[in-house]
């Protein structure tokens, strides 16, 4: 009796283990997770949005669903390699970071202050801290005081809700859509405005105005078409001429950039669109 009784308690002892175990990653939540069951799906994919999550990335609750994949933020960045960039909606850094190791100087702007801290905090995780101006204020009001090479729009699309139309207008952003555009416009003609997978294409060409061109290139992640990125602007359009597309053995499209260089994301081929507004008189 006395061998069984010991044999068993082992048993017990580990299953108070497993659930203490349990209880503790459950406290290793961060409370914006914790206190919304919907943010979980997030939390599993950390890893995606900050491959260096584990050394104290710190996001908000909107941040959480609208930091940019660390994959794309890095094929992007490369895509807008130049002197000065502005990042005009920073948020926590997720683009901000991955600007500051191909541009000499990024601008980040955000409006909340919150947002702009972690941002900070971020970047200091990843060591480029120091090639970051952080800019706390409204885009619109600050835009006309810029002067940069680039400039990177990533602003708010009005929640995961985008989702859930077919097709989804620039207009649903307000300000954030033409208006935010045209002032891009006015510090320099290349401009990369990052957006929904299923944008209105037709909206984006009349973006470029009569005669220019707009890539509009799709970022995929693990096979899946995660968002759009819109490249106007002759510099940012001419830079996936300079580099080749190629299939790998799983049938994937890769880089190969100038130096030979295979870029371990996926991307799919992108399309340029040309628009070629005319206009003639009614009589
Ligand atoms: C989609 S998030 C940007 C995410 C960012 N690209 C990243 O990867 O972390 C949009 C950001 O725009 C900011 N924002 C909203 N209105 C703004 C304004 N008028 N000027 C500047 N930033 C603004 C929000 O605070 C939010 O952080």
């Amino acid at each position: 009796v006395e061998s069984l009784n010991q044999s068993s308690l082992p048993t017990t002892t580990n299953k108070h283990k497993k659930k203490r175990k349990k209880k503790s990653k459950k406290r290793n939540l961060p409370e914006e997770i914790e206190n919304d069951a919907s943010l979980k799906k997030y939390w599993v994919q950390r890893y995606k949005l900050f491959s260096r999550f584990d050394e104290g990335i710190k996001l908000d609750r909107e941040s959480w669903y609208s930091v940019t994949p660390e994959k794309i933020a890095e094929h992007i960045a490369e895509r807008c390699r130049c002197d000065v960039i502005v990042d005009a909606f920073c948020g926590s850094g997720g683009n901000a970071i991955q600007f500051a190791f191909t541009c000499e100087k990024v601008l980040a702007i955000d409006i909340d202050p919150v947002k702009l801290e972690n941002a900070k905090h971020n970047a200091a995780i990843y060591g480029v801290e120091d090639r970051i101006d952080f800019i706390c204020g409204s885009f619109f009001d600050i835009a006309p005081t810029l002067k940069a090479d680039i400039v990177f729009l990533s602003p708010p699309w009005g929640g995961p809700e985008y989702t859930n139309c077919e097709t989804y207008s620039i207009a649903e952003m307000g300000d954030f859509g033409t208006k935010a555009f045209t002032l891009a416009k006015n510090i320099s003609d290349n401009i990369a405005f990052f957006l929904p997978r299923n944008s209105n294409v037709d909206e984006l060409v009349c973006l470029a105005g009569p005669g220019n061109q707009v890539e509009l290139e799709q970022n995929m992640l693990n096979n899946k078409i995660v968002t759009i990125t819109a490249y106007y602007g002759k510099e940012l359009i001419e830079w996936g001429k300079g580099n080749q597309l190629f299939k790998d053995t799983n049938n994937q499209l890769n880089m190969l950039d100038d130096t030979g260089y295979a870029a371990d994301f996926e991307i799919q081929d992108s399309v340029t669109y040309q628009n070629s507004s005319l206009s003639c008189d009614d009589e």
